[in-house]
């Protein structure tokens, strides 16, 4: 060998005893697809910082290796999609896809994620297919199905004797589901659903209905919308002047991370939800604190999804050192969890969804109060998922 080589081989051997091979060096590339434009941008913003705060935790690394990241705003936009995933993927090559808030988007990202085998972390979007027909060994989500909430608020709303309702939501699969769930234990209760009412995702025009719902007088109105719309429509339900006559109910997104814009005309509003402003537990004060330091505001459900994707993502990624090939490793590893969310520890179903005790809060000033809970560790039932 002459100098030059010498030189270069122990170069190479410095480098591999330093960092223990070069795959355990490699940055890991994560690419974020949420939305931070239009309705649902305030959400996407709470689940990237609720995920950058537990990388931050740990030191900016995951499994060994460090965090890098490519944002990209997905605006809600199913049109979108395929195209903005595909380049995620392809062009920017990154190890695993986070996303995203809406249904309709996160259904083509799982679309897409199935045919590359490309590792997917859902923080939001409920879809009930990502976790139905289209589950997977390399998809999971740390959030909840369409039909979890909606369901718990059913069972609800016929043990507190209420005979008929009326729903309305955004029309699209999310809102759908949402309301299935909500029909199939408010019937199994002995309740009855007079109409279903929908306006165009991302619409906020609720006059005509809102006078439909007054004619239609029936004992709740059970809502889903979320960001944006879920303000502009819980003032105007309020403004109508239904509050006082008709309680308005819904899945916890219709209160969450929207009282300081919905004020007074929230007051009072009982939802359904997998976390809660007050739970006083060591890890959610600890997770509170950290998240009004990092970014001056409270957290809400969206930033505890973000923040538990990290952590489910670092437990796959310890479990494999970090080599994200050994794909059926990093499943057993997460399938076999506990997370330790601040919502309070759960698991995953075989699906790939969290299975979870949905509480029952109550709009108190600036926070949904948890009042108790609706169900205790509920799993959506996975209609459709062959794993
Ligand atoms: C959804 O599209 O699945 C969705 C969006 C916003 C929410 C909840 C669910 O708050």
């Amino acid at each position: 060998m002459n100098r030059r080589n010498t030189l270069a081989a122990l170069l190479a051997s410095a480098l591999l005893a330093a960092g223990g091979g070069a795959h355990a060096q490699a940055k890991l590339k994560v690419g974020v697809m949420l939305p931070f434009t239009g309705t649902y941008a305030a959400l996407g913003t709470a689940i990237d910082n609720g995920f950058k705060l537990y990388v931050q935790e740990q030191g900016g690394k995951l499994g060994g290796r460090e965090i890098e990241y490519v944002v990209v705003d997905d605006e809600s936009d199913p049109a979108k999609a395929t195209d903005n995933v595909n380049k995620l993927i392809n062009r920017d090559k990154v190890d695993v896809v986070v996303g995203t808030v809406h249904s309709g988007v996160a259904m083509a990202m799982a679309k897409v994620a199935r045919d590359s085998n490309t590792l997917l972390m859902v923080p939001n979007a409920g879809a009930d297919a990502v976790t139905g027909p289209m589950c997977a060994q390399n998809i999971f989500r740390s959030s909840f199905s369409n039909w979890q909430p909606g369901f718990a608020m059913g069972k609800v709303a016929a043990e507190r004797k209420h005979k008929t309702a009326v729903t309305i939501t955004w029309k699209y699969a999310a809102g759908a589901e949402s309301v299935g769930g909500f029909k199939e234990a408010f019937e199994k209760g002995g309740g009855k659903v007079l109409n279903d009412l929908t306006v165009p995702f991302p619409n906020v025009e609720f006059q005509a209905l809102l006078t439909e719902i007054a004619a239609l007088k029936p004992d709740i109105v059970y809502a889903f919308f979320a960001g944006g719309g879920a303000v502009k429509f819980v003032k105007d339900y309020a403004a109508a002047g239904l509050n006082k006559s008709i309680p308005l109910y819904g899945p916890g997104f219709l209160t969450d991370g929207t009282l300081e814009a919905q004020g007074d005309a929230a007051q009072g509003m009982l939802t359904t939800l997998h976390y809660a402003d007050s739970l006083n537990t060591p890890r959610d004060d600890a997770f509170r604190l950290a998240y009004v330091k990092a970014y001056k505001m409270q957290p809400d459900v969206y930033a505890v999804q973000g923040y538990d994707a990290a952590q489910m993502l670092a437990i796959g990624l310890k479990a494999v050192k970090g080599d994200l090939g050994k794909r059926a490793e990093f499943a057993a590893a997460i399938e076999k969890a506990t997370i330790d969310s601040p919502r309070g520890p759960f698991k995953i179903s075989k699906a790939h969804n969290p299975v979870q005790d949905i509480y029952l809060r109550k709009v108190d000033g600036k926070q949904n109060k948890a009042v108790g809970v609706a169900i205790k560790a509920l799993a959506d039932p996975a209609r459709g998922c062959r794993m």
